[in-house]
């Protein structure tokens, strides 16, 4: 199952979640710095001309403020007879409402739409801190993440 809280629910990020606090909950992770509220939209609407492409989860509490969310993107191959592969990017859960499982459940839910968009495998970098997470969500050791940075 992959039930919530009570008064917990999921669903894809909708542009007015600018409003609800999705920033905030990303600064968990990395630098967000500062997004107008049209930077935000037009971001979301590049999303969404990318069909079927990038797939982003809010977790919103009974408040209806944004308190976890994931990103799935779903990359179109050659090898693998032109076969797709999932990317999970920036989890993120609110530091006051981790350990609730909603990581697990936002993981879940992405690798599932993964599934539905006949994705051959799931993959993600995260750092060494994070591998029990990712194990407990059902995730083993691949290769070596590598970086160039600007
Ligand atoms: N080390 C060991 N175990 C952990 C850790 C950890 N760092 N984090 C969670 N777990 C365990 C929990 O104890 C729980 O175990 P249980 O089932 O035995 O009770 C299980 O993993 C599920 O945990 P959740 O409650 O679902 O975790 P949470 O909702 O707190 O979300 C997350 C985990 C997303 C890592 C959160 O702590 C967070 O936002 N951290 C800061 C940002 C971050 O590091 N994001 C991930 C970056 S990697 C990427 O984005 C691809």
């Amino acid at each position: 199952t992959n039930q919530l809280p009570s008064g917990y629910r999921m669903r894809p990020l909708v542009s007015s979640d600018y409003d609800k606090g999705v920033l905030d909950v990303l600064k968990v992770l990395t630098v967000v710095g500062n997004i107008s509220r049209s930077q935000f939209v037009d971001q979301f609407n590049y999303w969404k001309s990318k069909k079927d492409m990038y797939h982003t989860l809010v977790v919103l509490n009974e408040q209806d403020r944004v308190v976890g969310c994931g990103t799935v993107l779903v990359e179109s191959k050659l090898i693998h007879e032109c076969g797709k592969v999932g990317h999970i990017e920036d989890i993120a859960v609110a530091k006051d409402q981790q350990g609730k499982k909603l990581g697990l459940r936002i993981i879940n839910a992405l690798t599932e739409i993964g599934r539905a968009q006949g994705c051959y495998k799931i993959i993600l970098d995260c750092s060494e801190h994070n591998v029990k997470f990712y194990e407990k969500c059902g995730f083993t050791r691949g290769g070596a993440e590598m970086v160039l940075k600007f």
